[in-house]
């Protein structure tokens, strides 16, 4: 398994030889202005939501790697109406796919389309196979249905949750996230890419410090490694 960080919210992550790109918004990001967007050939790209900083590189990497979107059924809709594959979901439900099972879960957040279309819920995804098990939050406020995910698949090895506050939960809130879902390995996504969120990274690290956890604040282009 392979991860790399590519600003704000996206993620590169491989498993099984295929490309698994999250929540793509590079180009407006002058934070990642040295990832080469065109040489990521992602095989499916995940969209959490609707949002244009979690789609705005979506449409441009779908019809130039053919990846299949994967989204809730309003913004996989959206985007097959441009002429781009997807495959559907909607909150609480799982597909097997070739890489392992996702299953489409709840995320307290909005979502609407850069052109205003509505976007359906906002979701996180869950992914599991028999070699690893992960949770990508996307935005979210921190919510009590996080306690359901350790009894949906096996035990977290990490989950990306966003700590950047204002938009989504803080560091403070996901902290008590990662008791919920049972998981002691955080990848950070959502800080420092617009003034709303800015972080104080040392604070965050500390407070997951002092629950035993580890919070990992990923550098733009370079891999994580998993403790
Ligand atoms: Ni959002
Ligand atoms: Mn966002």
């Amino acid at each position: 398994m392979n991860i790399s960080y590519l600003g704000h919210s996206s993620f590169l992550i491989e498993i099984k030889d295929k490309k698994l790109l999250f929540d793509p918004m590079i180009k407006a990001n002058p934070l990642a202005s040295s990832v080469q967007v065109e040489s990521i050939k992602p095989d499916y790209i995940l969209l959490s939501h609707g949002h244009e900083d979690h789609v705005a590189d979506a449409e441009m990497l779908a019809k130039h790697s053919k990846a299949t979107i994967i989204s809730s059924y309003e913004v996989v809709t959206w985007f097959q109406n441009k002429g781009i594959e997807g495959h559907p979901m909607n909150l609480g439900g799982k597909w097997e796919f070739e890489f392992g099972t996702l299953k489409y879960v709840n995320a307290v957040h909005s979502s609407m389309l850069p052109d205003r279309s509505y976007g359906g819920p906002s979701g996180g995804f869950l992914i599991w196979n028999e070699e690893i098990s992960f949770y990508f939050a996307g935005d979210t406020a921190l919510t009590y249905d996080m306690k359901l995910i350790p009894l949906f698949c096996p035990k977290l090895d990490f989950a990306i949750l966003p700590v950047g506050d204002n938009f989504t939960m803080g560091y403070e809130d996901a902290v008590l996230a990662s008791d919920f879902i049972g998981c002691d390995t955080i990848i950070a996504s959502h800080f420092d890419t617009f003034g709303y969120i800015k972080t104080d990274k040392e604070k965050a690290i500390l407070a997951f410090e002092e629950k035993g956890k580890k919070l990992i604040f990923p550098v733009i282009n370079e891999n994580i490694k998993l403790p």
